[in-house]
């Protein structure tokens, strides 16, 4: 495979990588990926990220199809991810006076990846230009696309967008670089990226697309997948839609999720949700076993509050409030507020490791957490109620 031309002394000079099938233990990827890179010829020569290590021979072949790596003077460093990163070793070992641009939150993250200080690196930010000689870059900080280093690079006089991972797609095209309009299979890879990557940071990939979408745009280069030059605007504007807070309600809204054997939780969560309801709230009351994910998902990225109720089985909390529980790093969940509850038999740690697990991602819980003893008593029942009206008030306080 050769390198492609997008745009006049532009190219694509990334690698192909069909075969991949699941790419950062997490996420799957059908049609493989592509790490793409793209060589500038200005009057300096610029190229913006790198590749993966393992593929240096097939990238290095196509920088050369251009030019001497000893004869390019700039790396834009969007990402320090080693998809994009892996290869910047060896670039540095056959130019060292090679000079590296990330921005400014990049720094640390950079000195840790190359671990050599001769290296010379500069911080960026948005608004700041790199004159090539006839070409210029203009960068865009874009923190947490998906890491708090990432940033945009646009190409001025060819109006190219490199937003490295954002609006990307994990597809390697079996022949060309280009996305080709209507291409269904793209289209649902380009969503799947958005909904396994960047969906955890949702409103910062709002802000940078906003941002982003103030520019003329006739190529939208990102990382992986096809580039689009036909609709270059169509994976951001989708970032708009898939980025929108899906408003469940015009009131507060409230998760209660339980999991319960013999009904002993759900009759605790039927008391907090009932008390709730009472107020100026809306409550959706869902046993964890008895939905499905992607509802799960949309529901309690939609909440203001959740509410998590489970006993305590083997001393542990039960697989599918786990499962339901490792469903929060997964999508935007900044500002909400939690509490949990629960009945058990004798040891009851169920309600304190849901708290010390929604702590430790950053969600604020209402203490004291409530339990009862196996099957709730009509004063188990008042504390319940006076849980969740504490449990409102915790929601007013800002
Ligand atoms: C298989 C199993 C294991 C249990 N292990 C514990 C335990 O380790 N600690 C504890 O406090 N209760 C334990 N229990 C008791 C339950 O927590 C208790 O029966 C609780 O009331 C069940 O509530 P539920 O009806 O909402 O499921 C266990 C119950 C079962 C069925
Ligand atoms: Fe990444
Ligand atoms: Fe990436």
């Amino acid at each position: 495979v050769r390198s492609v031309e997008v745009a006049g002394n532009l190219f694509w000079v990334g690698v192909k990588d069909p075969d991949l099938r699941v790419f950062d233990i997490n996420v799957k990827t059908d049609y493989g990926t592509t790490y793409n890179s793209y060589l500038i010829m200005g009057e300096k020569k610029a190229l913006v990220d790198a590749v993966k290590f393992g593929f240096q021979d097939d990238f290095l072949s196509k920088i050369e199809e251009h030019t001497a790596v000893e004869e390019i003077d700039y790396l834009i460093v969007n990402h320090t991810e080693p998809d994009h990163s892996g290869c910047i070793p060896l670039l540095l070992k056959k130019n060292p006076k090679l000079k590296l641009f990330c921005s400014k939150p990049a720094l640390p993250f950079l000195k840790n990846v190359l671990n050599d200080a001769s290296v010379q690196i500069e911080g960026v930010k948005t608004g700041d230009r790199l004159d090539l000689g006839g070409l210029t870059l203009e960068f865009q900080s874009a923190p947490f696309l998906h890491w708090p280093d990432t940033m945009f690079t646009y190409l001025v006089e060819e109006k190219v967008l490199f937003p490295c991972d954002g609006y990307a797609s994990h597809f390697s095209p079996h022949d060309g670089m280009f996305y080709r309009p209507g291409d269904q299979v793209v289209d649902h890879a380009a969503w799947y990226y958005y909904d396994c990557i960047m969906r955890p940071y949702a409103p910062h990939c709002r802000k940078a697309t906003e941002e982003a979408l103030q520019k003329e745009i006739s190529v939208c280069a990102p990382s992986h997948g096809p580039i689009n030059n036909s609709e270059p605007k169509r994976f951001m504007q989708k970032y708009l839609e898939w980025t929108e807070v899906k408003k469940l309600s015009d009131k507060k809204l409230i998760v209660v999720a339980y999991a319960s054997s013999y009904g002993n939780t759900q009759r605790l969560a039927e008391e907090i949700a009932a008390t709730m309801q009472k107020a100026e709230v809306d409550v959706r009351l869902f046993d964890v076993a008895a939905t499905p994910e992607s509802e799960k998902r949309d529901l309690l990225e939609a909440a203001d509050g959740l509410v998590f109720g489970a006993p305590t089985f083997v001393n542990d909390i039960v697989k599918p409030m786990w499962e339901t529980l490792l469903l929060l790093p997964t999508v935007s969940t900044s500002g909400k507020r939690a509490a949990t509850f629960g009945s058990y038999g004798w040891s009851g740690q169920a309600p304190g490791m849901m708290q010390s697990f929604l702590q430790s991602i950053k969600i604020k819980v209402y203490e004291p957490l409530l339990k009862a003893r196996l099957v709730p008593s009509e004063e188990d029942l008042q504390e319940a109620a006076t849980f969740a009206r504490g449990f409102l008030e915790f929601l007013q306080e800002n």
